[in-house]
């Protein structure tokens, strides 16, 4: 007599996750390197270790930033053969998008260190800055410029930040604009903003930001209201010195 059917089933199964990893296994190092860069890794190769890339100053790690390894061994997100681990230098968003003004030098993109000056078309007034570098952090120094004329409207033009689109050109009472980023980048501050009768717009300036663009977990509570300072505080794997991923 042989064992009952049922038991050697649930032998071959055991089997089949022992040599499958099912619940035992490690992640592997093959094949996770970073181009340019190095990581760190919170557990060693075991189930629930975070894998941190790390670059050199003015570049982030590309595709992902941080790898986790799952219970069957593998890690989350994959890598992809053909998306390599590699340091990115740091791109800002376009600022190409003053309305009356020129942008100066044009290019396609703008990295790191690059610099740009704004000035206004005749009979337009500069507010903001009109020099702006592009920051490690993958913002540009300063404030936005504006370019605009004395149309006795009651609030001030409110500008279009770099890398956004704004709908709505009158600047009444209760008149709105409306903000949105272009391409990949996402939206911080508000989508809308109303004028007041106060001539103030209601709201905070929107901003564009791309995804690996880090932020201190102090502005990124500053712009999401505290509720949430809790929850990144205890998701920051990479401690207090440094910044900390901004998921979305
Ligand atoms: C998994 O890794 C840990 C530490 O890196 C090691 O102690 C352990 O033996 C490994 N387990 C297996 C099944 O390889
Ligand atoms: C902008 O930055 C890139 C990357 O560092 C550099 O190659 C390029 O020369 C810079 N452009 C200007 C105008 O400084």
């Amino acid at each position: 007599m042989g064992i009952p059917l049922r038991w050697s089933w649930f032998a071959v199964f055991s089997c089949l996750l022992c040599m499958g990893c099912g619940v035992w296994c490690n992640c592997t190092e093959e094949g996770m390197q970073i181009e340019g860069g190095h990581y760190t890794l919170t557990k060693q190769m075991r189930r629930g270790s975070m894998m941190i890339y790390h670059c050199p100053e003015n570049f982030y790690p590309f595709p992902a930033l941080t790898r986790l390894c799952q219970l069957d061994g593998s890690w989350k997100p994959r890598p992809q053969r053909f998306k390599p681990q590699r340091c990115r230098i740091v791109e800002c968003p376009d600022p190409n998008v003053l309305v009356e003004g020129n942008v100066l030098p044009p290019q396609e993109k703008y990295f790191v260190d690059n610099e740009t000056t704004y000035e206004c078309y005749t009979g337009y007034t500069m507010r903001g800055s009109s020099r702006r570098v592009c920051l490690p952090n993958g913002k540009w120094s300063g404030s936005t410029p504006i370019c605009s004329r004395d149309s006795g409207a009651n609030c001030a033009d409110p500008g279009v930040p770099a890398g956004a689109s704004r709908i709505g050109n009158v600047f009444g009472i209760d008149d709105t604009v409306k903000y949105s980023c272009n391409g990949k980048l996402f939206l911080v501050g508000s989508k809308e903003r109303v004028c007041r009768e106060s001539g103030q717009w209601t709201g905070k300036e929107p901003a564009c930001y791309y995804k690996h663009t880090y932020d201190s977990p102090l502005e990124v509570s500053e712009a999401f209201g505290s509720a949430i300072e809790q929850s990144l505080a205890t998701l920051d794997p990479l401690g207090k010195s440094q910044d900390v991923m901004l998921i979305l």
